[in-house]
């Protein structure tokens, strides 16, 4: 794998990010049922999607959610969304996709990040442990909640 790096969204990789290939039965772990429910709470304007690059091509996607000002505390500096392609995972590319949105919360002032997802069998739980969150408490949908320190 080359030198990995972020972009981003343009017209072209927006269609490209959607269309990202997953493994089978991750699809389903994408968007946690607690994001689902306070999605229309989110400042659009605190919204930090990015791609990640491997040269030419497009493997993962990364997305924070920042609001310092948010009622609950999950949603202040979050991950909203990480995906990467099938074909690249394993490689590294979520781990640096985590690390840049962690420097992003940091460089904004925030002292942790944090996470909601779902436990199953091809869920990203021990990925997220991999690359730091701590599993802090649990949603009212039953869903993990992890934070990582900054
Ligand atoms: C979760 C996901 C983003 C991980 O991306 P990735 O590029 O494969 O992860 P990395 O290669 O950077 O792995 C980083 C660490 O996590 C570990 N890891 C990743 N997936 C793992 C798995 N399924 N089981 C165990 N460990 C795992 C790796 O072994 C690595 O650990 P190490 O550095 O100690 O060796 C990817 O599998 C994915 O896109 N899943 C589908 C979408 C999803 O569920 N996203 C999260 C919710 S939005």
């Amino acid at each position: 794998m080359a030198e990995l790096r972020l972009e981003e969204l343009t017209a072209q990789t927006i269609v490209a990010a959607r269309n990202l290939a997953l493994k089978p039965g991750q699809a389903a772990f994408i968007a946690p049922e607690t994001y689902v429910h306070v999605e229309q709470d989110l400042d659009p304007a605190g919204s930090w999607p990015r791609v990640v690059m491997d040269g030419d091509h497009l493997v993962g996607y990364v997305m924070g959610a920042f609001d310092a000002d948010a009622t609950e505390d999950f949603l202040k500096a979050a991950l909203w969304r990480v995906h990467v392609e099938a074909d690249a995972q394993g490689a590294g590319v979520g781990r640096f996709a985590v690390q840049a949105l962690a420097d992003e919360a940091r460089r904004r002032g925030f002292d942790r990040l944090t996470v909601v997802w779902a436990s199953g069998e091809a869920g990203p739980e021990e990925f997220f442990k991999a690359v730091g969150f701590e599993v802090v408490g649990e949603t009212p949908y039953g869903e993990n909640l992890g934070a990582l320190a900054l």
